[in-house]
């Protein structure tokens, strides 16, 4: 459920009209609705209630807006953060260190030895070597490092492949045969506490039983390491649960999700960790834009709107389906492509789409934009880099500016010897 609504034949976000955003602030914008974002970080924890000790660490790639971010810190999340950049934004908006979890599997040096000075609470290691390069530094440092070993399941998410996370041949994580005894040995460092185990098999996920299956695989080496003297006190789920892309479709939601985990983990005994991206910010963002011309084809019109690929990057990537819809619907449809302005094909938000009926300079949004929305838009073809607003019920802010070319190009240096 979400709070972009109509309300007198035109969108808001809460009791903003998105057409007033649109007219202060211009096209394109991202507009996010505090509501939605609370509702949907209460409906996952509320989800997760019948475990007894739950971390929540909200996946910060999926939107690392500062003002995000601090809401997520107040709904009582931590963060899971894979590189320094987003180390450094999560603990900038309030979130203490010890609860923030470091992914990813390029984990530089220097990014490990930031995160061990900062403090966070663990690393998800990717690989023994790894786990040595961190056993080293913190021990140079006098320090501890505490951790969870990354588990490649060899599970197929059924998802999209370019995010797919948990097949064997997908770089994440360490072979599920090798698992205990990697474990093991990087328990026997110094300056390394292994305290878990950690999976995520993918993102979008709208069949739970690749995450069931993966799950219990994960109990079972849990139970063997125990056994063989290891301690596991943490077991990181990751995130992934998918969210409707298109109005009216109906998917496993967090409760089911919640009934899942519950049941697979009931006699765990430990620790359990979630790093939720998309369920929480995915259906709290849309992208407005406005229609530059509808430009006659041969198969079906071009409705050219003003945001591009560089802006909302999924259906270029992946093909990815994003609802598209009038501010002030007219109530008649047509079939059209939607395209940006961008020098190339692949920037195309839709073909031979049913559409609401749109003119030059109607205003219209893609749904479902505030997962890997702003968080994945570059300025390519020297675009602006897309603002950012958050609504809170009559009010609302930009909470990201928009980046003009001159801003972005002044970091750019033309040697004398070039002149
Ligand atoms: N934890 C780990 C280790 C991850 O790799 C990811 C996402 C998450 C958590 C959060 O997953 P979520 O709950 O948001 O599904 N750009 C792609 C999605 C890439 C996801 C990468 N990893 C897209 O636009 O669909």
């Amino acid at each position: 459920m979400d709070y972009f609504e109509l309300k007198n034949g035109e969108l808001y976000a809460e009791d903003v009209a998105l057409a007033e955003i649109a007219r202060e602030v211009g096209t394109p914008v991202y507009i996010y609705s505090r509501a939605t974002l609370e509702r949907h970080a209460r409906v996952f924890r509320e989800a997760l209630s019948g475990l007894k000790h739950v971390h929540l660490a909200f996946a910060v790639k999926s939107n690392p807006n500062l003002a995000v971010l601090s809401l997520l810190r107040q709904e009582g999340y931590g963060a899971d953060v894979v590189s320094e950049g987003e180390m450094k934004r999560a603990l900038t908006a309030g979130v203490p260190a010890k609860d923030i979890v470091f992914s990813g599997v390029g984990k530089s040096k220097r990014e490990l030895a930031a995160a061990l000075d900062a403090g966070i609470g663990q690393f998800n290691l990717e690989s023994e070597e790894e786990g040595i390069e961190l056993a080293e530094i913190a021990e140079a440092r006098g320090k501890q490092a505490i951790a969870a070993l990354r588990v490649n399941p060899d599970v197929d998410a059924r998802t999209h492949a370019k995010i797919s996370t948990g097949k064997a041949d997908n770089k994440f994580g360490v072979a599920y045969g090798d698992a205990a005894a990697i474990y093991t040995r990087l328990s026997a460092l110094e300056g390394l506490t292994m305290r878990g185990l950690a999976v995520h098999i993918g993102s979008q996920i709208s069949d739970l039983e690749p995450s069931r299956v993966a799950f219990i695989k994960m109990g079972a080496l849990m139970r063997e390491l125990r056994e063989s003297g290891s301690s596991v006190t943490h077991m990181d789920l990751g995130g992934g649960l998918g969210v409707p892309y298109k109005l009216g479709e109906q998917l496993p939601g967090p409760a089911d999700y919640g009934a899942m985990v519950e049941e697979v983990t009931k006699d765990w005994d430990a620790t359990i960790m979630f790093e939720p991206g998309r369920v929480i910010t995915g259906n709290s963002g849309v992208l407005v834009t406005e229609v530059i011309r509808v430009k006659a084809g041969v198969t079906a019109p071009f409705v050219v709107v003003d945001a591009a690929m560089n802006d909302l990057a999924r259906p270029a990537l992946y093909d990815a389906w994003h609802d598209f819809l009038a501010v002030r619907p007219r109530g008649e449809k047509m079939v059209a492509h939607i395209v940006g302005p961008i020098c190339e094909s692949s920037d195309t938000f839709a073909k031979n789409r049913e559409i609401d009926v749109v003119e030059a300079g109607d205003l219209a949004i893609f749904r479902t934009a505030g997962a890997y929305g702003a968080t994945m838009a570059n300025t390519y073809n020297s675009r602006a880099l897309v603002p950012e607003v958050m609504v809170d019920g009559d009010k609302w802010a930009v909470v990201a500016d928009r980046l003009e070319p001159e801003t972005i190009f002044a970091a750019e240096r033309v040697p004398e010897w070039l002149i």
